[in-house]
């Protein structure tokens, strides 16, 4: 059972500068939230409470300020700071504490999915006792992504980053989830060619001892990547015309909240409050 969550919400976001030279990525707009509510949303809908969430050195102040430790969502969520982006899995170093015994989800913070089954297949796979578990998605170009090769049994067997050829479609999607082993098993792990930990080389550790699985998100599911500016505008646009035609939205953490039964009314009036007069606020005070 996994009922703890990593947001990694690091990292330079280099290819989407001059926007991120102050402000972090996970804090810009994606369409009419900050893009961090989008990944903390999914830990949401699979019932977990207990977040952390990773930031670079000196951001804590500017995160804090949109989603505090004392927040309106009955979730916990702590925060550690990243000194450099020394890679994925040095979200399980930095965690190790916040990790203890358990379980652990690792989402990373510029992820976006969406889709009818997204909750049914989160639930499914959260009472994962032994392994890791990928989410793999087809994808046009997956020479930019992790790229995983599975069998019948959706056993992974064979996974390359970013590979400059590939026979398999299927990306290796930002969210995973794993056993306590993944603090033991990452701190083995060695800096690639390019200086970071990998995530590929943590999901070969498990492959190896046989423990490696994945979970389709087939084509009525969404993953978008936000990882550079056309992206990040077209998963806006995405969201825009689902939102704008549905009169839902996508990621409002407060509606997920209050339908976990995780808090009240009161809550949902704080919020408001806390967002001020705003079309975001317009739509809580609707769900109530
Ligand atoms: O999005 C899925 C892909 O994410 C996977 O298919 C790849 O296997 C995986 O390596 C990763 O690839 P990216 O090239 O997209 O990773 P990137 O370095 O852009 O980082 C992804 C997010 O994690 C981004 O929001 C920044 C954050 N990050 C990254 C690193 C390396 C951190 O917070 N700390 C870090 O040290």
């Amino acid at each position: 059972m996994i009922n703890k969550g990593i947001i990694l919400a690091g990292g330079t976001g280099s290819r989407m500068s001059p926007l991120t030279k102050s402000v972090n990525k996970q804090l810009l707009p994606l369409y009419d939230k900050p893009l961090i509510f989008y990944p903390l949303s999914v830990l949401m809908l699979a019932g977990i409470k207990n977040v952390l969430i990773i930031v670079n050195k000196g951001q804590l102040a500017q995160f804090r300020k949109i989603l505090p430790e004392n927040n309106n969502l009955g979730i916990k969520i702590q925060y550690k700071e990243q000194f450099k982006p020394n890679g994925l899995p040095e979200a399980f170093i930095i965690g190790e504490k916040f990790i203890g015994k358990d379980n652990v989800a690792l989402i990373l913070g510029d992820n976006f999915f969406y889709g009818q089954s997204l909750t049914k297949t989160l639930k499914k796979n959260i009472s994962i006792k032994n392994g890791a578990k990928v989410f793999l998605h087809p994808v046009k170009n997956p020479n930019l992504y992790g790229v995983a090769t599975i069998n019948k049994k959706n056993k992974v067997i064979k996974l390359i980053e970013k590979p400059k050829k590939t026979s398999s479609n299927l990306a290796v999607t930002g969210l995973y989830f794993f056993d306590n082993k993944v603090i033991k098993f990452s701190k083995t792990l060695k800096p690639s060619k390019r200086k970071e930990l990998e995530i590929v080389d943590l999901l070969k550790k498990y492959k190896k001892s046989n423990n490696l699985k994945a979970e389709l998100i087939g084509r009525g599911g969404t993953w978008l990547d936000t990882g550079n500016i056309q992206d990040y505008y077209n998963a806006s646009n995405y969201i825009a015309v689902i939102e704008n035609r549905q009169g839902l939205k996508i990621a409002c953490i407060e509606e997920i909240a209050f339908k976990n039964k995780w808090i009240g009314k009161k809550n949902i009036l704080d919020a408001i409050k806390f967002y001020g007069n705003c079309d975001y606020a317009n739509y809580l005070k609707k769900l109530i």
